[in-house]
């Protein structure tokens, strides 16, 4: 990067809506960590967002403070680099309502996850999980973020941040940085152990559809070993035809940095079973690391809770510039 830039500025946040998976950590948390040592980056635990479905208070609050301690574990507090918690800032709903008001019913009725998800939890079909992008671009634009590194599934979410962004600087003047989305070139799409042609989700009732970044190693091995496949035992990637071979061979890949065709000549000779072993052990060593230095930090509550004011405290600062901008343009009573 050249030294006589400003550095470019990078946002992202995970759910703390159980533990993370591989689709996760390759789709977003990876390259969180890459690019963080490039930009000015700011991370957070979504929890605003979990809110829209109904979450056990208890069981919550706990997920939130293993999100947090994954996020610290990754390392991506490094560089300066702020990792916060969405309601430690209370700018993020403040912003969001107002981004409401430039948002068109219509164009939010066309998310694709807004409707998955009312399908799935049918019961609860709240006004939040319809507005949910639109406080997914507020938690964007208050950090002018250049770039928003994310799986494929939310980048349609994107493309609504870019459209509230253009609106509301079409009225008032630059006000927001138009965001890109960041999407990898491998991973950004890992798919469910179990039915390849569905995203790998940490919501999935089939536990032995993915990999949580907290399993241990020999239930790793145990639910790589039990992928769906397919009968032509040839290691060879080709994601219509063999979307599960060819997602094993993506988890390899993201693991080992090895190319496909690398993959093709390592395994030409052997069975499924030897190419799932060796994909099993290859995502133990990745998470290895991952994993000690979690269970460290998760044993101390206090240094987390001090990690999340001082980061709050950061991150509210920046917000709470972007937010002042923005009521400043619309005619609000700055007192
Ligand atoms: P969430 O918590 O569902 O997922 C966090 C990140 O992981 C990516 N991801 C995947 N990537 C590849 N393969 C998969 N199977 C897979 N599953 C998930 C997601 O794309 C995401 O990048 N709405 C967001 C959280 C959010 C956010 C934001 C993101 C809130 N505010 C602002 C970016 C910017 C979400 O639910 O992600």
């Amino acid at each position: 990067m050249d030294n006589q830039q400003p550095k470019k500025k990078v946002l992202s946040c995970i759910q703390p809506t159980g533990t993370p998976t591989l689709g996760n950590y390759f789709g977003a948390l990876k390259n969180w960590k890459l690019m963080g040592e490039e930009c000015d980056a700011a991370f957070a635990v979504a929890d605003l967002h979990a809110i829209t479905v109904r979450q056990d208070p208890k069981e919550f609050k706990k997920q939130i403070m293993q999100m947090y301690a994954l996020l610290l574990a990754l390392g991506l507090d490094e560089q300066n680099n702020i990792v916060f918690v969405q309601s430690h800032v209370p700018e993020h709903s403040q912003l969001a309502w107002i981004l409401n008001c430039y948002t068109q019913f219509g164009e939010m009725s066309r998310m694709t996850q807004f409707k998955d998800k009312s399908i799935k939890h049918a019961d609860n079909v709240n006004v939040g999980l319809f507005s949910y992008p639109v406080l997914m671009a507020a938690d964007i634009l208050l950090y002018k973020a250049d770039y928003v590194p994310v799986g494929v599934d939310q980048k349609q979410h994107l493309e609504i941040t870019r459209d509230i962004a253009e609106r509301f600087n079409g009225i008032y003047g630059n006000v927001f940085t138009v965001p890109e989305p960041y999407i990898g070139k491998k991973g950004a799409k890992i798919t469910s152990l179990q039915d390849p042609t569905k995203k790998m989700s940490k919501s999935d009732t089939n536990t032995k559809s993915f990999i949580s970044i907290l399993d241990k190693p020999e239930t790793i091995v145990k639910k790589m070993k039990s992928a769906v496949t397919d009968s032509e035992a040839c290691v060879r990637f080709d994601e219509e035809n063999k979307p599960g071979v060819s997602n094993l061979m993506t988890i390899y890949s993201c693991c080992t940095g090895a190319s496909f065709e690398e993959i093709e000549n390592e395994f030409a000779s052997k069975g499924y079973g030897d190419f799932k072993q060796k994909v099993g052990e290859a995502v133990v060593e990745e998470l290895r690391p991952v994993q000690q230095e979690m269970e460290r930090i998760m044993k101390d509550e206090k240094y987390i809770k001090e990690r999340m004011a001082q980061n709050a405290e950061i991150a509210s600062r920046i917000a709470h510039r972007t937010l002042e901008k923005v009521m400043k343009k619309i005619g609000y009573v700055q007192i």
